[in-house]
């Protein structure tokens, strides 16, 4: 039993308890000070500034973002819980997207490893170091899905397929979160942008964005409910307009999806001012009714803003927002603050957690950056580079020795001081054994300057293979950084063709924060590595792959196109009624001036890009091979409620130990509503020795089968489905199966 007259600091903390504490609070709570709980300040540089102590003192504010100190976070949690009337403890957020002093891969690199146990661990170790600093919610795990690598912050995405990011999206929650919120080193999460933000128009950041409902429900809001599912504490709204009502005022999703279907009993926060730009976006003629629609919607919390300070009293006051609805409100905050055990437990201690950027957090940042690389193409078996066979290496590019570059967007407080570039780490790899000249070439990646080209060519010309490290800086991708031409920038190209005309190997990795047309230089190379933005830890990784102490283990979490023209492209599109094969497309270039209209091949292809993506979503090689063989089922009569085992063969032909991401997926060829092609249901890590064979098996409910059909409701439909296993979203390796309707 609760001793209803103890401190409310000396009560336990199971759901009950909290529920009568957050009542109880309430009832002592002003209107001004219920408001303060909704508001959230900027709190900019500086220590215990006076405008946040004295709004603190009156219990005006319930969270701040970005103070990283550790005492000035603690004074603040000083005045709020000793100098406030009710001492309500303080959320304090920052951005700790892919790590905190020790970085790791950027998410979409993170995407790429297809490990959970791994971005579990990565979002663990942010966690931990960012409570170090006070902080206890941190604005990730984005988990929009994008299927436009124009846009900027596909960098923070998990990539295009729902499954994929659903289960990534479960691990970090997890990881932030840990297996108890208020234990010392667990931090809130906060699922984001709620919801669409990843569909803008042309990849423009912020743009509109129009979902039909069935599209929204069976791709874009998955991952959201997965989180709500796996116990996020928090939502944060996106930015852009859906379907004609910005998701910041939009009550079909923050009630209707959000509180009544799915029953999540966190909070919502804005974005950064976004209530206030719903006038902007032509929702509201000015602040006071922005207030009042978000309000409405049910945005619980206003991020750097003023609208809710401002107007919501009045609006309380004029009987057009009930105080039922702000208790609502304050109640999700409050249950929040309790679950992260802040009323027992506000001061930070730096002490009682691990050292930031220790061997285990390095440790951890070196295996994502590792297995995030994804090798797409290795000619004649260039890789891996033989250390005893090279006397030298021509190391070029603008990102070999970028320390700052390869930690991605969003680091805040990334440590750049722990970058170990490709270059000082091949250097330590091959020591005195070969000689490694570096030439940076470029200035950055944008140069177009070819001054240093000369110096370059020389370099590879001498050396017996050349590296060259090209791709993006981080400042190419993120948050307002959106890129219509998605080609290597600058003179890039051009440096790789001066060097192709050396006859000599060339190797290219690519650092970048989205997938790139790399069309005009995939055949000047002989092997190609994707490195994403790898993080502190990145050059290390990378030259373990170069010479083989690892092998590539990487698939892609996204489509790259041939051409800018075909995006959105992505695996899980669907049949249409004019499906293209090989047989049925024209090329461009083949094309008679006087050909009839119908010789052209009537399907759904681009004359000029054919119809499929340079590399498709799941691809990814390796130093050996794998054949896959015997896909089976335990059953293939299926009745509604039943599970089955779906099995493959997993053999490396191949000379070399290597991990493999085994995939799953699955089509339902007729439905009442259009199904994709494929659809990613499962996938697993798996170590195989030379020439051994391990089964992989994939349970299958037909649970896993559901759609959301015409009438918004979940279905799973009756009749054949396809399923295939394999190394990538191409594998052609298929069974099939029945699903009987009762
Ligand atoms: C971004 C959010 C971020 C917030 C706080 C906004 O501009 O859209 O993702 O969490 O700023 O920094």
């Amino acid at each position: 039993m609760t001793n209803m007259n103890a401190p409310l600091a000396n009560r336990g903390n199971d759901v009950n308890t909290i529920e009568e504490r957050v009542n109880t609070l309430l009832t002592q709570m002003t209107l001004a000070e219920k408001i303060g709980q909704m508001s959230q300040l900027n709190a900019g540089d500086g220590y215990a500034p006076d405008y946040l102590a004295d709004g603190l003192r009156a219990g005006r504010i319930g969270a701040v973002l970005n103070i990283v100190d550790v005492a000035a976070v603690n004074e603040l949690q000083r005045i709020a819980m000793e100098e406030s009337r009710l001492g309500i403890p303080l959320l304090v957020g920052r951005d700790v997207i892919h790590g905190f002093k020790a970085v790791a891969p950027i998410p979409l690199g993170q995407a790429a490893t297809w490990n959970p146990n791994l971005v579990r661990e990565a979002a663990h170790v942010a966690a931990i170091e960012a409570a170090a600093s006070g902080i206890n919610w941190t604005f990730a795990p984005m988990i929009d899905i994008s299927r436009d690598p124009r846009w900027g912050r596909i960098a923070e995405s998990l990539g295009e397929d729902v499954f994929l990011a659903s289960r990534l999206a479960v691990a970090m929650v997890e990881g932030f979160q840990g297996e108890d919120l208020s234990a010392t080193g667990s931090i809130a999460a906060c699922a984001k942008h709620f919801a669409g933000y990843g569909a803008a128009e042309s990849g423009r950041d912020y743009a509109t964005t129009d979902i039909p409902e069935s599209e929204l429900r069976n791709v874009y809001l998955r991952p959201f409910n997965a989180a709500v599912d796996a116990g996020v504490a928090t939502l944060m709204t996106s930015f852009s307009d859906l379907n004609g009502v910005p998701a910041t005022g939009n009550e079909f999703l923050l009630r209707q999806v959000l509180r009544e279907e799915w029953c999540f009993d966190g909070f919502v926060v804005s974005d950064w001012d976004s209530i206030r730009q719903l006038q902007i976006h032509g929702l509201t003629e000015n602040d006071r009714e922005s207030a009042y629609e978000a309000a409405t919607a049910g945005v619980d919390m206003e991020m750097a803003g003023d609208a809710y300070s401002g107007h919501l009293a009045e609006l309380v006051e004029a009987g057009r927002i009930s105080i039922g609805s702000i208790d609502t409100a304050v109640a999700n905050i409050l249950r929040a603050k309790f679950r992260l055990g802040l009323f027992e437990n506000a001061f930070t201690k730096p002490e009682e957690l691990p050292a930031v950027a220790n061997g285990w957090a390095l440790e951890t940042a070196k295996q994502a950056a590792t297995q995030s690389v994804v090798m797409l193409r290795n000619e004649h078996n260039v890789l891996p580079l033989a250390a005893a066979e090279l006397n030298s290496i021509a190391v070029i590019g603008p990102l070999a020795d970028a320390p700052y570059q390869q930690l991605g967007t969003w680091v805040f407080d990334g440590d750049v001081e722990l970058s170990v570039t490709p270059l000082q780490a091949l250097r330590s790899l091959v020591g005195d054994a070969a000689d490694v000249r570096y030439v940076r070439a470029m200035e950055n990646s944008r140069s177009r300057a070819s001054e240093a080209f000369d110096e370059a060519v020389a370099a590879a010309r001498d050396s017996d293979v050349t590296i060259l490290f090209l791709g993006e800086e981080s400042i190419l991708s993120g948050e307002a950084h959106s890129r219509a031409d998605i080609n290597l920038p600058g003179d890039q190209a051009e440096l790789v063709r001066r060097i192709r005309e050396t006859g000599k190997p060339v190797v290219a990795v690519i650092q970048a924060g989205r997938p790139l047309t790399l069309t005009n230089i995939v055949d000047q190379v002989d092997a190609l590595l994707f490195a994403w933005h790898p993080g502190a830890m990145g050059g290390p990784a990378i030259a373990d792959l170069l010479f083989g102490i690892e092998s590539p283990s990487g698939k892609l979490p996204v489509s790259f196109p041939r051409m800018v023209g075909q995006i959105p492209i992505y695996y899980n599109q669907k049949n249409t009624g004019k499906p293209p094969s090989w047989d049925n497309i024209a090329h461009i270039d083949d094309i008679d001036t006087r050909a009839p209209q119908t010789s052209l091949g009537m399907s759904a292809f681009h004359l000029d890009a054919g119809f499929t993506p340079l590399f498709a979503f799941g691809h990814g090689l390796s130093y050996t091979q794998f054949e896959y063989r015997h896909i089976r089922m335990s059953a293939n009569e299926l009745k509604p409620g039943d599970e089955v085992t779906v099995s493959v063969d997993v053999c490396n032909t191949g000379g070399v130990a290597a991990e493999e991401v085994v995939q799953l997926y699955v089509r339902d060829p007729v439905a009442s509503v259009t199904r994709p092609v494929k659809e990613l249901k499962g996938f697993q890590r798996v170590h195989v020795e030379p020439g051994e064979t391990v089964t992989v098996d994939f349970r299958l409910h037909t649970d896993d089968l559901s759609f959301y059909g015409r009438d918004g409701q979940l279905v799973t439909e009756p009749g054949e489905f396809h399923v295939w296993a394999g190394g990538s979203s191409e594998t052609q390796l298929r069974t099939e199966f029945r699903l009987e309707s009762r």
